[in-house]
């Protein structure tokens, strides 16, 4: 039980990995605030987490839209009773496809959401986690955010500005008591990758899903489990002296090139 009595916001929470950590936070102790932009599909997740409603409960926000964020604060500090303790600003779009081919409207939509919504999570949820004797702001960046992939650039700069923004709010919130930090997962079986490799011609997914597994050093993917335990890490007094970091959860990914055998 690492976050008895935490109050928890996750966004992006409806299912993959901020599924995972929402879940994992309530079997620690935490009180969880399940937020998505499909509403449907986050009351469903809530449900599935503690039915009563007291422990999980669900929200709708498009972290593009800041008055949204801030609203989902709102509701969140009114339904703990109390200032957040964490949250996890999870949410985050994946475009994979060469720059020439790219959909101006796709593309600003992925820096809206991945730069602008995180950004004004962080706005909102800092007006709150600054109230709180145990604040954690955690953002998911990527793999992406310390290395590029070809097919990835609008992606690949979403994710360094991640970076950034950890290293700059954690220096900046440091005396009000705010840890800021980032998880850098490398490819995860949820929707997310299944739908990127897809956009990049994968005809047969689950063995595009293999191939990827089968390239990582470690010969696996970080799970969804792996990212909630990262997430709980962070969260707890165990990282009580780590601010400013980016946690590569990558299966050895980034450590350099890498051939089986
Ligand atoms: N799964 C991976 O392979 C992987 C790897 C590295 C980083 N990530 C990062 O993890 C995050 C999501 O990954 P996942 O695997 O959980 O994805 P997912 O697609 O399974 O789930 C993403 C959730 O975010 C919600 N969402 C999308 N846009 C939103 C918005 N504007 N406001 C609020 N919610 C929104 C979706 O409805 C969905 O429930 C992203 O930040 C992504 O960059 C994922």
């Amino acid at each position: 039980m690492q976050l008895q009595g935490y109050h928890a916001v996750v966004t992006g929470a409806a299912r993959g990995l901020g599924a995972a950590a929402a879940k994992r936070f309530v079997a620690e102790g935490a009180r969880v605030v399940v937020a998505d932009i499909d509403g449907e599909a986050a009351r469903a997740c809530a449900q599935a987490i503690d039915a009563s409603g007291e422990r999980a409960t669900a929200r709708v926000c498009d972290i593009a839209d800041p008055a949204a964020c801030a609203a989902l604060v709102a509701q969140a500090e009114s339904f703990f009773g109390a200032p957040i303790d964490v949250f996890l600003a999870h949410a985050g779009l994946g475009y994979a496809g060469p720059l020439t081919e790219a959909d101006p409207e796709r593309i600003r939509r992925i820096v809206e959401v991945n730069v602008l919504g995180t950004i004004y999570c962080a706005q909102a949820a800092l007006r709150s986690l600054v109230r709180s004797p145990r604040a954690s702001l955690i953002f998911t960046s990527s793999l992406q955010s310390v290395t590029a992939r070809a097919q990835r650039s609008v992606y690949t700069a979403s994710k360094h500005a991640i970076v950034g923004l950890t290293k700059a709010l954690a220096l900046e919130y440091s005396p009000q008591g705010v840890r800021v930090n980032a998880i850098a997962p490398a490819s995860s079986d949820t929707p997310f990758l299944r739908t990127q490799l897809e956009a990049v011609g994968a005809r047969d997914v689950d063995q595009a899903v293999r191939e990827v597994a089968a390239s990582m050093p470690l010969g696996w993917l970080p799970t969804p489990e792996d990212f909630a335990d990262a997430a709980v890490f962070l969260a707890s007094t165990s990282a009580r002296s780590i601010t400013g970091h980016n946690l590569l959860l990558d299966s050895g990914a980034a450590a350099g090139f890498f051939r089986r055998g």
